[in-house]
């Protein structure tokens, strides 16, 4: 089973106009270079400067999405942006279920589903995160609440070509501590085990599951070099195009 491997960059709530084009732009340049693109690679920036970031990937190669996004495709939902609206700027995706919009915003797995749902319907790719707390964690629980996140928040229509699934352990987040590699191959692994159950082997096998939290070029070849991890969620580290590449170039 070869599965490609996935690089993607989730900016959060950094970047103003003039910063994320030159960003984009130099992510762009590099990855439209290579000869032969052996791997994927998706960046999503802030919802203000996705059209501006869309103009600039254009014809790159490289795939671009929101971070968030509406379960409806419009209406009364003041603030809220829907998939129907980011497929129109060019996006190709979205993250939903991201572990800090689960906390800032109460966001369940039945809600996370239903955005994954919708975007699915818009014709979007979809990123599904889940992982754990470190409290989960400790009490041994991590494999409980993965395993439910995945049941609850990936749709039943899923196939491996527009859902990939995002493990990314909450206390790894920006704190540049990381599982043990036999840590993170466990639940990968478990997760596909999962989706096996709920989608079928076919699916299981092919679909993409992504590692984030504290990825750096120093950590990325041990981590992207497990069997059941297929590329990176990566965050303060894709906001550096040289290290966002020295990432990439791990799995060329
Ligand atoms: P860091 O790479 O900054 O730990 O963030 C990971 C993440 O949350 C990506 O979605």
């Amino acid at each position: 089973m070869t599965r490609r491997k996935l690089i993607a960059g989730n900016w959060k709530m950094n970047g103003l106009k003039a910063d994320a084009v030159a960003l984009a732009e130099a992510v762009c340049s590099k990855y439209s270079s290579l000869e032969n693109k052996t791997f994927d690679m998706f960046i999503a920036p802030p919802f203000t400067v996705l059209d501006a970031v869309c103009d600039v990937v254009a014809d790159s190669g490289v795939w671009v999405g929101g971070q968030d996004c509406s379960v409806f495709e419009k209406g009364a939902h003041t603030g809220d942006v829907s998939p129907v609206m980011l497929k129109d700027l060019g996006c190709g995706g979205v993250i939903v279920g991201h572990s800090e919009r689960r906390a800032d915003h109460f966001e369940t797995n039945e809600l996370v589903k239903d955005k994954a749902s919708a975007a699915l319907s818009a014709g979007l790719g979809v990123i599904i995160c889940v992982g754990e707390t470190l409290e989960e964690r400790e009490v041994g629980k991590t494999l409980e609440v993965v395993g439910a996140q995945v049941k609850g928040s990936v749709p039943e229509n899923a196939t491996a070509g527009k859902v990939v699934i995002a493990y990314e352990p909450v206390w790894a987040i920006g704190t540049g501590k990381v599982p043990t590699t036999e840590e993170v191959e466990e639940v990968h692994a478990y997760i596909r085990q999962v989706l096996a159950d709920v989608l079928g082997t076919d699916i299981a096998e092919n679909m993409q599951i992504l590692y984030g939290g504290s990825v750096k070029p120093s950590n990325a070849a041990e981590l992207l070099g497990l069997p059941d991890v297929d590329g990176a969620l990566i965050g303060g580290a894709s906001l550096k195009a040289e290290d966002f590449w020295a990432i990439a170039e791990t799995v060329m």
